[in-house]
């Protein structure tokens, strides 16, 4: 079992073991004599809610579920989830468990987050994207029809519970997710490298993209400059993810972002052929496709939906070696290579 503080406005931690067993010790002390809501997608709920329920005997507690898939994170499901637990009589001593995956944990934590300004939060990621990067650093989402992530807040979890045990179930396309994460993580911090993207088993992998993590949101927990380095390959990945109508998982749009911020960055700093190989070899360490079938100019398009533009430049993530990555403010119109 393996533990990690997060610094944040308010600190927790992070416990990522291969089964239910740290739970007591965990998460109860956060919950216990609450009313618990668990907000679980529909795969979860099928292959992991017994084992849940077993640890969570004696609460009182209320199963939710919502069904898997991107097309959950929007407004009817945030709206609905708040007036359900206004109809339970939720108070702000009670509490929500998301339980699943970046869907579930970006829409149960905007449900934790303003239902009542705000109820205590405990994450349990169910899938490897989730528990490498979106159950830690206290973002929380939905979507609108014109484009991802464009309703949310900033609240930390109380706790974040990682069962790697959950992760042996999923699909290969859930993994992939996951690992153009961890690829992200080894593009901005040398301290995740190819042979632990290749070969690390994913208690020490989840560990090491946390630690990455938590040391840039411990500095800038609200996006205000440094943070802006975690959204490497997202301004491509989200444009193309949206274009895509979800039906590419969010790791493989990262990946293929990351590879249109490569192909940009060669332009931007003169990158030399071995490096750039060294690049892709680390991007294709998974076997991830890197083909873009979408038209750059509707990709360009797409990209002034996205969030983090301002007027008409974006802050975007280049490529400047392995483990180093830099913000340049770019007109989104030179996105171009
Ligand atoms: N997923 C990027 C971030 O949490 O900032």
């Amino acid at each position: 079992m393996l533990k990690l503080d997060i610094k944040t406005s308010s600190n927790y931690t992070v416990t990522i073991d291969n089964s239910l067993n740290s739970f007591n010790e965990a998460v109860m002390p956060i919950i216990a004599g609450k009313k618990i809501a668990v907000i679980c997608d529909e795969n979860a709920k099928k292959l992991h809610i017994k084992g849940l329920k077993k640890a969570l005997k004696g609460q009182n507690c209320y199963f939710i579920t919502v069904k898997s898939g991107e097309n959950s994170k929007s407004s009817k499901n945030y709206i609905s989830l708040v007036e359900k637990l206004a109809s339970l009589s939720f108070t702000r001593s009670d509490c929500v468990i998301t339980f699943g995956g970046g869907v579930v944990g970006d829409l149960g934590a905007l449900v934790a987050s303003t239902y009542l300004r705000g109820i205590t939060l405990v994450a349990m990621p169910t899938t490897l994207l989730s528990a490498v990067d979106s159950s830690v650093g206290g973002k929380t989402a939905i979507n609108l029809k014109q484009g991802k992530n464009l309703l949310g807040t900033f609240y930390q979890p109380k706790a974040v519970y990682i069962n790697t045990e959950y992760l042996q179930t999923l699909p290969n396309r859930e993994l992939l997710s996951g690992y153009g994460e961890i690829i992200k993580y080894a593009f901005i911090d040398a301290s995740v490298n190819y042979y632990d993207v290749k070969y690390g088993n994913y208690e020490t992998l989840i560990y090491k993209c946390l630690k990455i993590k938590n040391a840039v949101v411990s500095k800038d927990e609200k996006e205000g400059g440094l943070r802006k380095i975690l959204n490497l390959g997202h301004t491509f990945g989200h444009a193309i993810e949206s274009l895509s109508s979800y039906s590419i998982s969010h790791g493989e749009c990262v990946v293929k972002g990351i590879k249109l911020a490569i192909e940009l960055s060669k332009s931007l700093y003169n990158l030399d052929a071995q490096k750039v190989e060294e690049m892709y070899n680390l991007l294709t360490v998974k076997g991830h496709n890197l083909d873009v079938d979408f038209k750059m100019e509707d990709v360009i398009k797409q990209i002034y939906n996205d969030k983090k533009r301002q007027k008409n430049s974006i802050s975007f993530i280049a490529v400047k070696d392995i483990g180093k990555v830099e913000i340049e403010n770019i007109l989104i119109e030179n996105l171009t290579f």
